[in-house]
């Protein structure tokens, strides 16, 4: 049946007309993402195989073992992006500063900076549970052809030109953004492509799935116990059911399509939330509100926060909105 199906570099191109003033930079952007995601994917599949699960010995610069997974996928998607000369600056999860590209060439006109999570879930590596690779494209804000500064960096969520995550899982995923509604493509091994196979992906505005590290229970806000709780009471379609795997791109990904909340609240561990708001939650909470969902730190809207750090941490709550309306009235009441 997949001869039926569009291929991503179809869609690429199809939709290339939709942006003003395309100079297909943004195109060949995301073609990059897609090589890399094929690169990584096959790393991935045969980890079990080839010496490359575990720790690879370092600390990356927010105190967290890297996973040799992580070291691998880092320098693939920042060598692809650097050999095809696409973009003027990177800033990863897996590295301590952002990295200017191509800075020495005068005449340079690329305009995007990527933001990028490598390797998301990397806890899951060793026992072969899903794991995945967020991303996130702005334009930059300094003038085009000098080096890219860290305001380039740290833009608002809302600014975001497009996002997306790849989810190596049972199967291959790359699911993305340009600002015209979600869509999701699968990765055929056996020839190599991705295929359109979830076009205009949405959020069910209800759902009864909650996604939440409930091993951190007694450390949340009050909020957040009361929400957990309201989750679990028997009343109208409740209990919800409760699916976590620990990979942000596939919690997300399967609650936008069955409906749920995702949430990593702070905690007394992590005052300030564990998840990264330039390489996780802005990506996540971009395409959420793409696919007709909501994304809030309890408060307020992840993409109108000002970033102030590359390496940031917040509180993130995600997912079908009526659920998220729903956290938001309990972090209010108790707060
Ligand atoms: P990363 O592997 O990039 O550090 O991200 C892991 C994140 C996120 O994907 C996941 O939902 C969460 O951390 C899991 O954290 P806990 O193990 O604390 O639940
Ligand atoms: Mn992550
Ligand atoms: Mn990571």
């Amino acid at each position: 049946m997949l001869h039926q199906h569009k291929t991503l570099g179809e869609f690429i191109n199809e939709n290339q007309h939709a942006f003003k003033y395309t100079t297909g930079e943004l195109s060949s952007l995301i073609n990059s993402i897609r090589l890399a995601a094929k690169v990584v994917n096959h790393e991935v599949n045969k980890a079990g195989l080839v010496d490359i699960t575990g720790a690879a010995g370092d600390v990356n610069v927010q105190g967290e073992a890297q996973q040799k997974l992580d070291v691998y996928a880092n320098d693939r998607f920042i060598q692809t992006m650097i050999n095809r000369n696409i973009v003027c600056g990177i800033t990863s999860e897996e590295e301590d500063d952002f990295i200017v590209v191509n800075s020495k060439d005068k005449n340079h006109q690329n305009k995007y900076v990527v933001l990028i999570d490598p390797l998301d879930g990397s806890s899951n590596i060793d026992v072969n549970v899903s794991v995945g690779t967020i991303f996130s494209i702005y334009r930059r804000i300094t003038p085009i052809g000098t080096p890219v500064t860290k305001e380039d960096f740290l833009q608002e969520g809302k600014h975001q030109v497009a996002a997306g995550y790849i989810i190596y899982g049972t199967s291959t995923m790359l699911v993305y953004s340009t600002g015209h509604g979600v869509n999701g493509f699968t990765l055929n091994p056996a020839i190599g492509t991705f295929y359109l196979s979830h076009p205009n992906m949405e959020f069910p505005e209800d759902g009864n799935i909650y996604s939440v590290n409930e091993g951190n229970y007694l450390e949340f806000p009050e909020g957040i116990k009361k929400y957990i709780k309201y989750c679990q009471q028997i009343e109208d379609d409740r209990p919800y059911t409760s699916r976590y795997i620990g990979s942000l791109a596939s919690d997300f990904h399967r609650n936008m399509i069955k409906g749920g909340i995702y949430m990593y609240p702070k905690s007394t561990k992590n005052p300030e939330g564990k998840l990264r708001l330039l390489y996780e939650c802005n990506p996540m909470a971009f395409l959420a509100e793409q696919a007709n969902g909501k994304a809030s730190d309890g408060y307020k809207r992840i993409l109108d926060i000002k970033p102030t750090q590359l390496h940031q941490r917040v509180p993130f709550i995600c997912g079908s909105r009526n659920m998220v309306d729903k956290a938001e009235e309990f972090m209010k009441q108790y707060s």
